[in-house]
């Protein structure tokens, strides 16, 4: 069990409150949604599809461990900047070369605060005319359930409602390399 301590040197100062989530854990959920979605989707093209940049360490673990042939790519939806609260202007950059037309599209996010990153995207997505359109969420902070027009199929945690950085999440672009979830200290 990693504890603050263990891991200031990879802090550059700043202190972390908790760690909210081990890499033991992280490292087992994501097997197990690895097994979920193979079985999920029994036939039919998947491409999996991740958020940038907040979820680009969860989908190198997590395309490994999903035993079907899948094809991954990637979109930025950005809004936060150096804030640790939402602006609301979500920008979305993708690549219009991409074809969704016709496959299974798993969207896959590092973790679902308001949620209008996540709304903004599906309303995007339902116009590329894809087969089906599911959400993968490593964290949720359960903040949107009334607001996302579509709760996440696939969800590695409950997220408490802190600041979290590590495994892709960052504060400013700082602490994306932690191999664990840390709620920040203030
Ligand atoms: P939403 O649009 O408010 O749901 O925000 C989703 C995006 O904000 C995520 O993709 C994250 O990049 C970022 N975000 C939300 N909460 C946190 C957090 O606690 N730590 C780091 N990034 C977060
Ligand atoms: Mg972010």
């Amino acid at each position: 069990m990693l504890k603050p301590a263990d891991v200031t040197h990879l802090m550059s100062g700043r202190k972390i409150a908790r760690i909210a989530f081990q890499p033991e854990e992280i490292e087992r959920r994501v097997q197990e949604l690895g097994r979920e979605i193979g079985a999920a989707y029994p036939t039919g093209e998947l491409l999996v599809l991740g958020l940038l940049k907040g979820s680009f360490v969860f989908v190198a673990d997590l395309v490994r461990e999903v035993p079907r042939p899948l094809q991954v790519d990637f979109l930025v939806a950005s809004s936060y900047g150096a804030e640790k609260v939402s602006s609301g202007n979500v920008r979305l950059v993708y690549d219009p070369e991409t074809r969704l037309e016709g496959k299974h599209i798993l969207l896959v996010e590092d973790i679902i605060d308001s949620g209008r990153t996540l709304n903004r995207l599906l309303e995007v997505l339902a116009e590329r005319k894809p087969k089906s359109v599911e959400i993968c969420a490593l964290l949720d902070k359960g903040l949107a359930d009334g607001v996302l027009r579509k709760k996440p199929k696939f969800l590695g945690f409950k997220a408490p409602n802190e600041f979290l950085v590590g495994y892709g999440l960052d504060h400013a672009e700082d602490f994306r390399h932690l191999p664990f979830v840390a709620s920040l200290a203030e």
